[in-house]
């Protein structure tokens, strides 16, 4: 993510942000700092305080736009707030705002159909599994693999993050 210091040198976007009138970086920090877990890092030592999104921008507390070059985070590069990905999410949101698995519901499955209908023709990747975070999607991978295989070892690249559940932090090399 890179922070823009003068006004233009990115080019322009017809979203106007709106002011940000919640507490300030400092205060965020000290109540993450005072009520959230000391597990959770930022990786910065002077992290952004990021207040609204859209599509490839991001907007801090002063009201700077940073460009976010991976569009969200790696597991969800969707961006931010798409017009379209926020329609849908409310009107969801209004209609069944949770169930799980154990019951039928059509979307789980119409979603999976169309995915499986993109992949390549023969390419065999038709079954969907779909979870609730990147790290839960590693947990499963894992589990896939092992069962798979009948192996337990799994190789990751030194550095790499994989989510904050026990077998992607088992497979994290890297420390505050
Ligand atoms: C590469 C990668 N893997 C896994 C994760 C974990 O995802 P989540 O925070 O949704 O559990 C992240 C999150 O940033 C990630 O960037």
């Amino acid at each position: 993510m890179s922070t823009t210091k003068s006004a233009g040198a990115l080019p322009p976007t017809e979203h106007t942000p709106r002011p940000y009138a919640g507490p300030t970086r400092d205060e965020v920090l000290a109540l993450r700092r005072e009520y959230l877990t000391p597990g959770l890092i930022t990786y910065y030592r002077d992290p952004l305080l990021v207040v609204e999104g859209h599509m490839q921008y991001l907007w801090d507390d002063a009201g700077r736009r940073n460009l976010d070059g991976f569009a969200g985070i790696v597991s969800v590069s969707v961006g931010h707030c798409h017009p379209r990905v926020v329609e849908r999410v409310r009107e969801q949101l209004g209609t069944l705002q949770h169930t799980t698995t154990i019951y039928l519901h059509p979307t789980a499955v119409q979603f999976a159909k169309a995915l499986a209908d993109h992949m390549p023709e023969g390419s065999g990747l038709s079954v969907c599994d779909f979870t609730n975070s990147g790290s839960e999607a590693n947990e499963v991978a894992v589990l896939l693999a092992r069962e798979y295989t009948g192996n337990a070892e799994v190789i990751a690249l030194r550095n790499g993050y994989h989510g904050g559940t026990q077998a992607a932090m088992a497979l994290t090399a890297h420390s505050d």
